[in-house]
């Protein structure tokens, strides 16, 4: 190969492949959060499909040129040049891929947050090309020749984009045989207090949940469920009347979830929990109090029922809450069980006497990299059996 015309097609794809990692690096992976997990595997699958068209015929011409420069005309840029397109491989193979792999078969905040960041090891790399393939031109002269091959290659795009095929639509690809709502909810998970960061979460956040609990399915004419959403000060208020609870009563019903003991082991336990308030329920934006409202008359559905739909209404904010891009921590706390259903407790949320709360479900933000470690197998966790 002319030296002239591999210096040209290498300097060439290195300039695309610059821009073009910019505009991912800023633009489009950032947006990926934007998709919502329910059209996330579709849409990433079809990027992959589009993507690869556009990116690998000049990463091989790249990658071929490079080599060949290295070894036809030798000099330490040309090294470093090598070095970079090697390294820009090594992490699109060992990372870039795996990433996508993973996220294409559903949308994983963690997953999607670590190919945004290690992405910008393969923008600085291109970055650093360019600017050494620049100064390298610098050096030499413009020809004749450089320019025809510009003009030739702006025209090869134009008439290059008119053939590129329209992508796939996700909407037109969703509906595999897992759908878009399996992914869903196995996203869905319980974020618990020590994973959590003190970023605020707005109240426009736990709206929607509200939103989603709304659509649960319920036994009878009125939905049973009540939720009493506590803001950071009514939050500090409800473990005050916990506390308080406890206080009066530690004698005749134990503290916590049933313990027992001595005054001074209570005293323990109480100075514990207070410390809870800042320590521990400190980064929590809202607890939603999760309550049934029991109904009247002789003719009124089962408890169980009532709080069984109640219940339904709690995955529903749940799997909306794990749709949230960005790290949306929950969970249902059961609560301390005592202070939970004791009179000053429904007095405080504003219950009847029937009325029961079933604990709290905590909103606040977790690091969006936290790491899902669950594992769930048909073996362990789902007991069925099939008659025919
Ligand atoms: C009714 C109910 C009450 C729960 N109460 C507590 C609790 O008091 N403390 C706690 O750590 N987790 C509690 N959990 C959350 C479970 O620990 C959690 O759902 C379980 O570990 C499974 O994890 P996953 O939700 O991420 O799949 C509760 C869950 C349910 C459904």
């Amino acid at each position: 190969m002319d030296l002239t015309v591999a210096c040209i097609v290498h300097d060439v794809c290195c300039t695309l492949l610059t821009g073009l990692i910019w505009t991912i690096q800023v633009v489009h992976y950032p947006l990926f959060a934007e998709v919502g997990t329910a059209q996330f595997a579709a849409y990433e699958q079809a990027h992959q499909e589009s993507i690869v068209w556009l990116v690998m015929p000049l990463m091989l011409a790249e990658l071929a040129t490079a080599i060949w420069l290295a070894l036809a005309d030798p000099s330490a840029t040309r090294a470093v040049g090598l070095a970079l397109v090697l390294t820009i491989w090594c992490s699109t193979a060992l990372v870039q891929v795996p990433l996508h792999t993973k996220l294409s078969k559903a949308f994983e905040p963690a997953g999607h947050a670590r190919l945004v960041r290690t992405n910008w090891v393969r923008t600085w790399a291109w970055s650093v090309r360019c600017a050494l393939i620049t100064l390298h031109g610098a050096w030499g002269t413009l020809t004749a020749a450089s320019l025809t091959a510009c003009v030739l290659g702006g025209a090869t795009l134009l008439v290059f984009s008119a053939w590129w095929p329209v992508p796939r639509t996700p909407a037109r690809k969703a509906g595999g045989s897992e759908g878009t709502l399996l992914p869903c909810i196995r996203a869905r998970r319980s974020v618990l207090p020590s994973a959590y960061v003190q970023r605020p979460v707005g109240p426009a956040t736990v709206d929607l949940l509200l939103e989603a609990a709304m659509w649960a399915p319920f036994h009878g004419s009125r939905p049973p469920w009540r939720f009493v959403v506590l803001g950071r000060s009514a939050l500090a208020e409800m473990q005050h009347v916990t506390l308080d609870y406890y206080d009066a009563h530690w004698r005749e019903h134990g503290w916590g979830s049933g313990t027992r003991g001595t005054e001074a082991q209570y005293n323990r336990w109480r100075s514990m929990t207070e410390g809870e308030i800042t320590g521990r329920w400190g980064p929590v934006s809202f607890m939603v109090a999760i309550c049934v409202r029991r109904q009247a008359g002789s003719k009124r559905l089962p408890l169980w029922e009532e709080a069984a739909a109640t219940a339904c209404a709690v995955q529903n904010m749940h799997l909306q809450a794990s749709a949230f891009p960005g790290g949306l921590a929950c969970y249902w706390s059961s609560w301390h069980d005592a202070a939970r259903d004791s009179d000053e407790m429904r007095t405080f949320l504003g219950l009847e006497r029937e009325d029961c709360c079933l604990g709290f479900f905590m909103v606040a933000a977790c690091d969006p990299l936290l790491k899902d470690s669950r594992t769930r197998s048909r073996e362990t966790h789902l007991d069925v059996e099939w008659r025919s």
